[in-house]
């Protein structure tokens, strides 16, 4: 008891010593005595702590003030920005306040920004790119605890606001959205040096440098997408060859626009499932959305240089329906190959002159790439989630695209874009760089004329696709094509009969999987006259084309092996298994080869098979020579022709002027450069339809009747 009352006691006198101490500082506050103006140590670290946090305070929440105090800008430049910032989130405002219904708007109080609405059931571009579903699976995949890790303000920053660590802490992240900054529009690579920067009334400021004279520079240009342009400059430095994208830099009030019209055409817009995978109506939405975004960027700035607005405007799209600055390279020509490694890597090209480049490019988040293969996944019709972690889809530009999530890709989430040819090959380009010899070429033609069936071998990337591609114009235009791909690889010219399947993997539940056995099952129903098929990796499917081939289908597919006898060895042994006397059916095998150090790619082997009971024998009857880089005969034919003869009734006389006939042609295109796909396919077509006059034309060296125009 006495020892409460000395404890209730003591806390009285602590009360009244401290009220007493806070009247006394009050009274100092209001009267400041010298002592009050003189701090001590302690109040003086505190005092300047207090002033400091205050300060960064004060920049995070209002980061107008970083622009005033950009040493760079002029007096008046800074007032005519700040007023035109102002002008601009005033006239978007009163805008947005006056179209949209209130339904759809939602007027986030203490920042007065205004937000879409809720999707509704519906998917809206750009916001909804993550389900609530995927946001828990990545908080399951540990991607949050990445992502927060990744986020701790750079050392450098001190407090200051960058560009480079705007898109960092949450509280940043707040002072980012008042300012309407997109994150990507804020790469985290601060290493990146911009070809200029792009305001709203200056247009872009060319840097009194420009890249292309600088030293090591080894080539430089231009990449256009959706009108928007950008400069590639691939550099030596030191041992390394690197590859840089100077895009603008996007000022602050431009930036805001954007944010604003992003925002305005994703409340204003609902996309239904089917315009997200019909690659025709993706493309009309993508022009209504180009053609809205064009106008409300006009509307907001009357005076705006067509070239700036082009940009912009390219820049929302890859923004809202692409990958980001990502869609450059998937438009860069020269590059066969795109790899995102990590958010933590820079990102990865192979470029056909150079091989393996380092970008100045890196995904700012994991989330952004797990973004990516959703986007990706959904166009498809596909999912990728911590459950289905792998996925294999294309993209609608037709580039093959394979992604893995974290943490089966330890490393981080990874997508690898394997760049389908804008502009494909066509057996004259093959020819002109001599993966393929004339001699093979009219033999190819031959065997696919008369319906043999061909086998192409190779290792990985060894150029197995491209050369089935190329051999496609070759089938006549009124036989029937069924080809079957996990991804849509192939691209046949316009005039040929031919129905493309892709096999869909089944959903998280285990549904709906339709696999390269059903398809090709399924593809002898439709009466195909030639079957196609990407790549023969199991026992059934190889079962199923076999027995293709017995029935009378030509067929056409690649296999994974290095040599002739090597392809018999994969085909008779597990896990494909045939019995090999069934390879009899095969009348050629093709067998690609890679050199990696050269980076080219040839014709190793022509093959046909020799087959009994129990054992199968290839008979090479052309080989690559590296020494000479020459593709020369090896060994007479046993087979190939007679099975021909057979099939045909034409004697080896006639198949040997046949094959003349036909390098002739080869020859005649080669000579006047006509190696477009679809001209080519004009002219097989014609051939088939009237040889007599197109070789009447080819002697008269008459294109113009050839191609018709
Ligand atoms: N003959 C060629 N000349 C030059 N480049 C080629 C040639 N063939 C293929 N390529 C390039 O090599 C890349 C890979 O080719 P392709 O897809 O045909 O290889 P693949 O053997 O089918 O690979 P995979 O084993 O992955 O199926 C293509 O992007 C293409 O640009
Ligand atoms: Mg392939």
């Amino acid at each position: 008891m006495k020892n409460k009352k000395n404890i209730g006691k003591f806390n009285n006198k602590i009360t009244n010593k401290s009220k007493k101490l806070t009247k006394a500082a009050t009274k100092k506050s209001n009267k400041p005595t010298k002592e009050s103006n003189k701090p001590t140590k302690e109040s003086k670290g505190n005092i300047k702590n207090i002033k400091k946090a205050k300060k960064v305070k004060k920049e995070i929440k209002k980061p107008k003030k970083d622009i005033k105090n950009t040493e760079k800008l002029k007096k008046a430049e800074k007032a005519k920005l700040l007023k035109q910032i102002k002008e601009v989130k005033e006239k978007i405002r009163e805008k947005q306040l006056q179209k949209k219904p209130i339904k759809k708007v939602k007027i986030s109080q203490d920042k007065g920004k205004l937000k879409p609405a809720k999707p509704e059931g519906k998917l809206k571009p750009g916001n909804l790119l993550l389900s609530k579903k995927e946001l828990n699976n990545k908080s399951e995949l540990g991607v949050k605890k990445t992502i927060s890790r990744e986020d701790t303000p750079k050392k450098e920053s001190k407090g200051k606001l960058k560009p480079s660590n705007l898109l960092l802490s949450k509280k940043e992240s707040n002072s980012k959205s008042e300012l309407g900054v997109k994150e990507t529009n804020l790469r985290e690579d601060v290493s990146k040096k911009p070809l200029g920067v792009l305001d709203l009334d200056k247009g872009i400021k060319q840097p009194t440098k420009q890249p292309t004279k600088q030293k090591g520079v080894l080539e430089t240009y231009e990449i256009e997408v959706d009108k928007a342009k950008v400069k590639v400059e691939i550099k030596r430095e030191a041992s390394n060859i690197t590859y840089t994208l100077h895009t603008p830099e996007i000022g602050i009030a431009t930036a805001f626009l954007l944010e604003e019209i992003r925002n305005e055409l994703v409340s204003a817009t609902t996309i239904s499932m089917k315009e997200i995978t019909d690659p025709a109506a993706f493309n009309t939405i993508k022009q209504r959305f180009m053609q809205e975004a064009s106008s409300l960027i006009q509307e907001n700035l009357p005076n705006i240089n067509p070239k700036i607005k082009e940009f912009l405007v390219g820049k929302l799209m890859q923004d809202m329906l692409g990958l980001g600055e990502i869609e450059f390279l998937i438009n860069d020509l020269n590059l066969e190959e795109i790899v995102i490694l990590s958010s933590k890597e820079f990102v990865r090209v192979y470029h056909e002159k150079y091989g393996w480049l380092p970008t100045n490019l890196k995904i700012a988040k994991e989330d952004e790439i797990i973004n990516y293969s959703n986007i990706i996944a959904r166009r498809v019709g596909r999912q990728i989630t911590v459950l289905t972690p792998l996925l294999d889809a294309h993209l609608v530009t037709g580039d093959r695209v394979n992604a893995v999530l974290y943490p089966i890709a330890t490393k981080g989430n990874t997508i690898t874009i394997r760049k389908f040819a804008r502009d494909p090959f066509t057996i004259i380009d093959l020819i002109n760089n001599k993966t393929c010899s004339l001699d093979i070429a009219a033999m190819l033609w031959l065997a696919i004329e008369y319906e043999m069936n061909i086998l192409i071998s190779g290792g990985t990337a060894s150029g197995k696709t491209v050369l089935l591609n190329c051999c496609m114009p070759f089938i006549p235009p009124n036989h029937r094509i069924i080809s079957v791909e996990d991804t849509r690889e192939l691209m046949l010219p316009d005039f040929l009969y031919w129905t493309p399947l892709v096999t869909r993997t089944p959903n998280p539940e285990g549904k709906g999987e339709v696999s390269m056995l059903h398809l090709l099952i399924n593809s002898l129903r439709m009466r195909p006259d030639r079957i196609v098929l990407g790549e023969m990796r199991r026992k059934e499917e190889a079962m199923v084309l076999f027995e293709a081939m017995h029935t009378g289908h030509s067929v056409y597919a690649t296999v994974h092996a290095d040599s002739a006898a090597e392809t018999i060895s994969r085909l008779t042994n597990p896990p494909i298994e045939v019995p090999p006397n069934l390879l009899k059916a095969v009348n050629l095998n093709v067998v690609m080869f890679r050199d990696r150090k050269k980076g080219i790619r040839r014709i190793l082997q022509i093959a046909e098979f020799e087959a009994s009971q129990d054992r199968a024998e290839a008979n090479i009857l052309y080989r690559w020579i590296p020494e000479q880089d020459k593709i020369i005969k090896h060994s007479e034919s046993s087979r190939f022709f007679e099975d021909i003869s057979r099939n045909t009734g034409m004697p080896q006389t006639e198949l040997d002027k046949n094959l003349e006939e036909k390098k002739k042609i080869l020859s005649w295109l080669i000579k006047n450069k006509i190696r477009d796909l679809n001209d080519f396919g004009k002219v097989m077509n014609f051939y088939y339809t009237n040889k007599e006059l197109l070789i009447k034309f080819i002697n008269k060296n008459n294109v113009k009747a050839v191609l018709g125009r």
